[in-house]
């Protein structure tokens, strides 16, 4: 059953135009270059319509793989097809476990405090996750491969990137826990100072340390990294051809490469240069 005719799930010629307009996404984030206000997490400001990190983080990612399960179900139908290949479900399936970690585990099981989000930064995130879940979401269900041998041939390079993709996976969760463990700490030293001396209790929000760990060594944003690492895996599955793979890599990385770059501005301004020494911001080495 479609929820609005043609567009979700989306006809051929509307999908068309969705990954048309999705490729001019790096068009807009050439404000984060120019523009220092970012009215999240680190960099978040105090506004009376500022929605509470963990609620924001949940229904802005979930818009994502809710809208992708639900072309995967509805598409096929209206286009005759009786049963999608493997491969395209193994690419939803490795859409979903990534976004059921970022929207539901992560903010409401796992994260100590997350920083309020202000309404732009939510309404542009969600905006993200639904047009690359219609761009991906429309690929892997019916305007893309539909038949088994649309994959031969490719099951290397599928395997390969299936491999590149988990440990992207991995290496985003392992640093986003070493963040977590920060508050972690900082939360039971308050709890057992609070036993011990009698003091209150004043939360872990907002409180900021130098990661050190893994890939922290040498980069501020080591989780940004390792989630590009994970989509450019998911791209190799995909093939060089499936250019929605390739638009949502492209696209993250368009946003959140100057946005790791500020981020190593504040972790100088905050810590100061000699305690963050020669790490890059997001790329070894590099930058
Ligand atoms: N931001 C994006 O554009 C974007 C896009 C796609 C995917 N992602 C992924 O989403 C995840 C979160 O992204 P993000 O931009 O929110 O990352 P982030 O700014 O590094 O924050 C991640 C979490 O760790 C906390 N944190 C950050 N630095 C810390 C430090 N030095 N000490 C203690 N706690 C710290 C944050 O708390 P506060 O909230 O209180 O700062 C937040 O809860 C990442 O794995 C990233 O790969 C982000």
């Amino acid at each position: 059953m479609a929820i609005v005719q043609n567009w979700l799930p989306p006809s051929r010629e509307n999908w068309e135009l969705v990954c048309y307009i999705w490729q001019f996404f790096p068009v807009i984030t050439a404000f984060q270059w120019l523009l220092d206000w970012y009215p999240q997490g680190k960099t978040s400001t105090e506004c009376r319509f500022n929605i509470p990190g963990a609620i924001g983080w949940c229904t802005m990612e979930s818009v994502g793989f809710t809208t992708l399960l639900y072309i995967m179900f509805t598409l096929p139908e209206e286009q005759g097809i009786e049963e999608l290949p493997w491969g395209n479900w193994t690419m939803a399936a490795c859409f979903v476990i990534h976004y059921i970690y970022r929207a539901v585990v992560s903010p409401l099981f796992l994260n100590p405090s997350m920083s309020p989000i202000h309404p732009l930064v939510w309404a542009m995130a969600a905006l993200f996750q639904w047009f690359n879940a219609v761009s991906i979401g429309g690929w892997l269900a019916g305007h893309g491969p539909t038949t088994v041998n649309d994959w031969a041939g490719r099951y290397w390079t599928m395997e390969i990137g299936l491999v590149i993709w988990a440990w992207g996976l991995l290496g985003n969760i392992f640093h986003d826990d070493d963040l977590r463990e920060i508050r972690r700490a900082a939360d039971r030293k308050q709890r057992r100072e609070a036993k011990e001396q009698g003091k209150p209790l004043e939360g872990v929000a907002k409180i900021y340390m130098l990661p050190k760990n893994g890939l922290f060594q040498y980069i501020l944003y080591a989780h940004y990294f390792c989630e590009w690492v994970e989509w450019a895996g998911f791209w190799m599955v995909g093939g060089w051809n499936c250019h929605p793979a390739r638009a949502f890599l492209i696209n993250e990385i368009t946003t959140m490469l100057p946005r790791a770059v500020q981020g190593k501005r504040w972790y100088i301004k905050k810590f100061g240069k000699d305690k963050v020494g020669n790490r890059k911001a997001v790329i070894p080495g590099l930058v």
